[in-house]
């Protein structure tokens, strides 16, 4: 045998070397851990046919307007409208909400689209429960490939989690802040602590002045003062416990407040 065949004979081995190993790979049964970039998770978990079905008939009633009855999308998806924004993409195998992990397109249905690229997604925080989100998602899920969906529960199990800053706003709050305001922000645990949720006035107060406010405490001529926080709390979670209190106020609050920090003055009374 000349050393020529034997490279050929060589190169053959490794193609059906790698031929098996790449079936092998796809007609894993299921149940088997996904293996992608040399990373393990554990094997994709089966869903749960009732929680389909729920899925489904919400979707039905509050995605499929602009998504399409049967998760097609716009036909032109990709390309930006005159205004900015991008038309609803399809949800099934041919769009890419399977490229994100769960937290993120959860975070998306609660939160709505980036406003800042002009996103018509609207938010679902008031409409739909964590749970009734969820289920929408098990009902994308049931409709992508095999590999779209291992590729996606292994990007869910290994997405490094984004802190969540409202969830740690909270926390600031309950620590330093319900005892005055109340354990909701809802205001008058101790007067004259007012309601920092959507109830009263805290939304008429720019970014700047909320900071200053916690850091350096607020006159009042009660015996009961707003303390000053500088020393006890870092910037950081100054920031975090006001971005928890602007999750309370409405949605017309929350975007009034945002006009005034752009222009960062006092509404006018
Ligand atoms: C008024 C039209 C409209 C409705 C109703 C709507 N969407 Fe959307 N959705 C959009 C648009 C437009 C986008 C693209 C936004 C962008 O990227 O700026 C989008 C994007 C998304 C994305 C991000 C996909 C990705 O890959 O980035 C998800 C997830 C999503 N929508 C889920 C839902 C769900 C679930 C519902 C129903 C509970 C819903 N949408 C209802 C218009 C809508
Ligand atoms: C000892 C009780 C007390 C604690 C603790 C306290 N506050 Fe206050 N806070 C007050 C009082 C009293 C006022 C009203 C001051 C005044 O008369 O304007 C106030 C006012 C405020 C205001 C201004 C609201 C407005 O609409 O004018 C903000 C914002 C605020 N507090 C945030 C916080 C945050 C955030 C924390 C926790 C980090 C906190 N407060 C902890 C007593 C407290």
């Amino acid at each position: 045998m000349n050393r020529q065949s034997r490279l050929w004979i060589v190169a053959r081995l490794t193609v059906s070397i790698m031929l098996t190993v790449l079936l092998a790979r796809c007609s894993a049964p299921s149940g088997a851990p996904v293996v992608i970039n040399g990373t393990a998770v554990p094997p994709v978990p089966t869903l749960d046919p009732g929680r389909v079905a729920r899925g489904a008939a919400l979707y039905a009633q509050h995605c499929a307007a602009c998504h399409g009855a049967n998760l097609e999308g716009a036909s032109d998806w990709k390309k930006r409208l005159p205004d900015g924004s991008l038309p609803p993409p399809p949800h099934g195998s041919s769009g890419h909400t399977w490229h994100h992990p769960d937290a993120l397109l959860l975070n998306i249905m609660t939160q709505g689209g980036d406003p800042t690229s002009n996103s018509k997604m609207p938010p679902f925080r008031d409409k739909l429960t964590q749970e009734e989100m969820a289920a929408i998602l098990d009902f994308f899920k049931s409709r992508w490939g095999k590999q779209e969906r291992e590729f996606q529960w292994w990007i869910t199990m290994t997405a490094i989690p984004t802190p969540d800053p409202v969830a740690l706003g909270r926390e600031v709050f309950a620590s330093h802040c319900a005892r005055c305001h109340g354990a909701q922000a809802e205001g008058h645990a101790v007067e004259p602590a007012p309601a920092l949720d959507a109830s009263e006035h805290a939304w008429h107060h720019p970014d700047w002045q909320l900071h200053q406010f916690i850091r350096d405490g607020k006159y009042s001529l009660s015996p009961v003062q707003m303390p000053a926080f500088a020393g006890k709390l870092s910037d950081e979670q100054v920031g975090l416990v006001i971005a928890y209190i602007k999750s309370l106020w409405t949605d017309e609050q929350r975007l009034s407040q945002e006009d005034m920090n752009q222009r960062s003055v006092l509404p006018t009374p």
